[in-house]
């Protein structure tokens, strides 16, 4: 796998609710090595504060060179990324790590939680490259709000993709959890991929492990290098082993994560 430190352009920044930007980066290096699930380390600061480059998925890549990076202002670093200005510059490191494996054929379920929506844009695109029907690629949103998803439940939708949203609050879709609209489309389905809070991807991973169906879950976990170097973003695995995130994920099979530890 191709990896690249690349000094990428910011094309366009686009606030999509009060805390949730999505940057646009001509990075033609790591666009044309992009596979979805995977991930960049982007440089934040141009100083030493932060130090460490912090962790993305890859939100879109286009032939044209550029990348989308969607992201949730919650500290220095994701502060710092909301304040660029298209012509700046943005050093990242990436493509990194393992990206969802997909079946031949569908229906696929996708389902993210919150910021978890993040690399399954991607994944959609990648999966409607070839003309399928929309029942083919089910999308389910989860989020606190509706202002959190109206965008992007439009976006999966003009892509071509069955959308489904829920709310904590009832403001769009079902008021109540995400996972609580997986069990209709249960029957039916080939895969479901999905990415999140842990209880969400939890509770999905049993739905899929009680019915048989596929689930590749990407995981999150506080990571310093990326590379597999720190081993500071290690998680148990169902075997008993630790696993990186970094380099054995982010995308695991659901399988393969101890859930309950
Ligand atoms: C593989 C991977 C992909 C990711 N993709 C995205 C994405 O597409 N969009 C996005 O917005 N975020 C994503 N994240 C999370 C993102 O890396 C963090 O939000 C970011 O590093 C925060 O940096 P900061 O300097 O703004 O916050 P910091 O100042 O570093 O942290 C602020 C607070 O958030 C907590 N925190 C930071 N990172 C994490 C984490 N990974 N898990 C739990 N708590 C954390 C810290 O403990 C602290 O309390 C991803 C993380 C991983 C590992
Ligand atoms: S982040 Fe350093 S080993 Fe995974």
């Amino acid at each position: 796998m191709s990896e690249y430190q690349e000094n990428s352009v910011v094309e366009s920044i686009e606030r999509l609710a009060d805390a949730l930007y999505r940057l646009t980066l001509h990075a033609p290096c790591i666009a044309a090595a992009a596979k979805p699930g995977q991930f960049i380390m982007a440089a934040c600061g141009h100083s030493l504060d932060p130090l460490l480059r912090r962790p993305f998925s890859i939100h879109q890549a286009a032939t044209s060179g550029t990348i989308q990076l969607l992201f949730k202002v919650i500290g220095r670093g994701t502060n710092l990324l909301s304040e660029l200005r298209p012509g700046q510059s943005l050093s990242l490191l990436g493509p990194l790590g393992h990206g969802f494996q997909l079946p031949p054929s569908g229906p696929l379920c996708l389902i993210g939680g919150g910021i978890g929506i993040a690399p399954l844009f991607f994944l959609a695109t990648k999966w409607l490259q070839q003309p399928r029907p929309p029942e083919s690629c089910v999308v389910l949103l989860g989020s606190r709000t509706a202002e959190e998803i109206r965008q992007l439940a439009t976006d999966f939708s003009e892509l071509g993709c069955l959308v489904g949203t829920a709310t904590d609050d009832g403001s769009l879709g079902h008021h109540g959890l995400v996972s609580d609209l997986l069990p209709p489309f249960l029957s039916d389905l080939k895969q479901v991929c999905t990415c999140g809070p842990t209880a969400m991807m939890a509770a999905i991973a049993g739905l899929c492990r009680d019915t048989a169906v596929p689930c590749e879950t990407s995981l999150e976990s506080h990571m310093a290098c990326g590379l597999g170097a720190c081993l500071g973003c290690a998680i148990p695995g169902a075997d008993g082993h630790y696993k990186h995130v970094c380099k054995h994920g982010p995308v695991f099979n659901a399988e393969e994560v101890a859930w309950s530890r």
